[in-house]
């Protein structure tokens, strides 16, 4: 989700809260590359970028993926831009909705009703699908197998209250309002809300007509807001995560805001904990004025309202008074004060295993992950994956592991023990990966870290202290599985001034977003220096930039990339979430409905594929591994309604089921009439 505009400056309910009040340096003190770079960005921006990458990475880039690229990776015709409520696709493509909010598991029962209970959420798909995974039914390996058959996995971000309760029905409500009854939230409303979050796990079949469905399986679940989790790493029993839940600091119950994914060289799953931090509220006080810890400040958990009143529950179940993180017992292990240190990890599922605990793998670090994705793994060499803190002016990670890969031994351990980097990116094209390592670069007990697990529970503050590049919103990573380079998306920061302003950060009050990539030194994904380029500026007609040098078209316009996946063939697909309060207005207008387009690294060139229907945004993509089926995910379709009209009835989507139905988000099965692969 994306709603730069309602967010308080501490993050009171919204998301992205900013928070990052540190000193270190921004790249804009460089007076005479940003002179540069003002240049570049007003009006002369193509020739300017062109020369100013055109000699260095971009062009040692081409020329090594030039060999191997097959002729013509986009073969589809770009669509136009969309405000139709509804999935439009490249003619020849064919689309098909599955596993909408609220369909049971077991593909029969509870029915999908509004007036679900949550204990049926509970073995119901969840709301507000976002980034997720194919495996194949063999579970042998997560891109060899079956292209017919297999467990897809797709993570829950949020959900809005007012679009799941049969008690809402009327009610003058905006998408983040909750009913309440005298101070209190009903038991059973928070639940199902608790129970809509997570992720699912479900498998699904292609039948001979060509249709997908949901497959009855014992591997079926859900793993919610409340499922057991244990905690491992170097914060695994810390001071920082002891709970009255868990007084020695091994578990906790549930993962959050799972925004995207990562997938694993030995096949389990990873989802990522994003916004998280406004699902708490700490009321500490010192002088009649907030006083929360810096594990609590820097994250943005709010005073006063937690973003759903979870914490209120009219029951007083331990299981929701624990979002209230106010210090009430004699110690940590009397009361919450501890729970939200136990999110904002990246968590480790086995999708194979429904008897299995998830893991939170905390030497992957504490922040707005937005989701994680692995470096090219070599037989005998460590591990290495990618991921970004999505606020504005937050960074972008690398963990290296400590211990080899071998196929025949490697699992999810390697995750536990390691080097967590965060990146510097140069003016001159050059980055560095900084170590966050307790002892090293000042990151000492003197300096306010007692140990790897402080330091890992506050990784911001950490990488506030050794000078990480404060970047616009850093969202999915992709890595190119033919060069290795890596891509990010940067979505946007209409907070970045003119004085801030670096070169991989080169726009002031960046609306429209860019995308990033690196190559590692010597082409080892373990390198501590890259080099690093941007592969487009997104915007409008006028205010874009792709990287040929040539503004962005008719044809490929697009603003806030977020989704970000490289497919088998080499073709990198971008998906766009334009802000609730953004879309379709103003100087977004433009870009209409949020969309999907597909990239070719090498030439530049970007085609639309897809837009999506009213109020939502398109997030998610993965393939069967023949490439020939993919599945995206359509989440919040109708958030736009305003509570007027919510009152009204009257929301701006039905989709996916039309009429005057609920909009309910969902997973879209796209695949080519004449059967090839998507995007040729
Ligand atoms: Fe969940 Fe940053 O998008
Ligand atoms: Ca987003
Ligand atoms: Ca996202």
């Amino acid at each position: 989700m994306n709603r730069r505009d309602d967010t308080s400056l501490f993050g009171a309910r919204g998301d992205e809260p900013l928070c990052n009040f540190s000193n270190n340096r921004t790249f804009g003190g460089i007076l005479e590359a940003r002179l540069d770079r003002r240049d570049v960005l007003v009006g002369g921006l193509a020739v300017a970028l062109t020369s100013y990458f055109g000699s260095t990475l971009i062009g040692r880039a081409s020329s090594s993926a030039q060999a191997t690229a097959p002729d013509r990776l986009l073969g589809f015709t770009a669509i136009k831009t969309s405000n139709a409520d509804t999935i439009v696709v490249p003619p020849g493509y064919r689309t098909q909705v599955i596993l909408p909010w609220g369909e049971p598991l077991n593909g029969s029962s509870p029915p999908f009703s509004l007036d679900a209970s949550g204990a049926d959420q509970e073995m119901q798909v969840g709301s507000h699908h976002d980034g997720m995974h194919f495996f194949p039914i063999e579970g042998k390996s997560p891109y060899k197998g079956s292209s017919t058959d297999g467990l897809l996995v797709l993570n829950h971000e949020y959900v809005e209250p007012r679009f799941m309760h049969a008690a809402t029905v009327g009610m003058s409500m905006d998408s983040e309002g909750f009913p309440m009854a005298e101070g209190a939230r009903d038991a059973d409303q928070v639940l199902k809300e608790l129970n809509a979050h997570g992720v699912t796990i479900v498998r699904i079949r292609k039948r001979d007509d060509g249709n997908w469905v949901l497959e009855p399986d014992p591997r079926n679940r859900r793993v919610t807001g409340l499922t057991p989790i244990a905690i491992n790493g170097p914060v695994r029993g810390s001071r920082l995560v002891k709970t009255k839940f868990s007084p020695d600091g091994t578990m906790t119950r549930g993962t959050l805001n799972n925004c995207a994914h990562g997938v694993t060289p030995w096949n389990t799953y990873l989802t990522a904990e994003e916004n998280w931090a406004g699902y708490f509220r700490n009321d500490d006080q010192e002088d009649q004025k907030p006083s929360l810890p810096r594990e609590h400040a820097r994250y943005g958990v709010p005073s006063g309202d937690s973003r759903y009143g979870w914490d209120r529950a009219a029951d007083g179940a331990d299981a929701f008074v624990r979002f209230d993180a106010t210090a009430k017992g004699a110690s940590a292990t009397e009361d919450y004060r501890n729970e939200p240190n136990t999110f904002g990890w990246i968590v480790e599922i086995d999708p194979f295993d429904p008897s299995s605990t998830p893991v939170k793998r905390t030497a992957l670090g504490r922040f707005a992950h937005e989701g994680v994705v692995f470096g090219r793994i070599t037989e005998g060499k460590p591990v290495v994956c990618y991921s970004g803190d999505d606020a504005r002016f937050e960074y972008i990670y690398k963990f290296v592991s400590a211990e080899p890969y071998h196929a025949a031994t490697g699992r999810g351990h390697l995750l536990d023990d390691g080097t967590l980097f965060v990146a510097t990116f140069n003016e001159d094209g050059s980055g560095e990966w900084l170590p966050l390592v307790h002892g090293h670069g000042g990151l000492t007990a003197a300096n306010g870290f007692a140990d790897q697990a402080d330091i890992l529970v506050n990784t911001r503050t950490a990488a506030d202290f050794v000078g990480a590049t404060k970047m616009d919103r850093p969202e999915w990573g992709a890595v190119d599985p033919k060069t290795g380079m890596v891509y990010f998306t940067l979505t946007n920061n209409s907070r970045r001034s003119q004085e801030q302003v670096d070169a991989a950060n080169p726009r002031a009050n960046n609306e429209f977003g860019h995308i990033i990539r690196w190559r590692e030194s010597g082409d080892d994904p373990a390198a501590t220096t890259f080099a690093w380029d941007l592969f487009v500026l997104a915007g409008d007609e006028t205010q874009s930039c792709a990287l040929g040098g040539q503004p962005l078209n008719e044809g490929n316009i697009f603003s806030s990339p977020d989704g970000l996946w490289f497919d088998h063939d080499g073709r990198l697909w971008i998906q766009t979430d334009i802000g609730e309060s953004s879309q379709n207005k103003g100087e977004h207008a433009v870009f209409g409905n949020n969309q999907m387009l597909a990239a070719d690294p090498v030439s530049g060139e970007i085609r639309r594929f897809l837009t999506g229907p009213v109020g939502q945004e398109i997030t998610g993509v993965v393939t069967t591994p023949d490439g020939k089926t993919m599945f995206i995910n359509v989440q919040h379709p109708g958030g736009t309604t305003s509570a007027e009209d919510f009152a009204a009835g009257a929301f701006t989507s039905h989709w996916p089921h039309g009429g005057d139905s609920y909009p309910r988000s969902a997973t879209v099965v796209i695949t080519k009439i004449d059967g090839g692969v998507i995007g040729t």
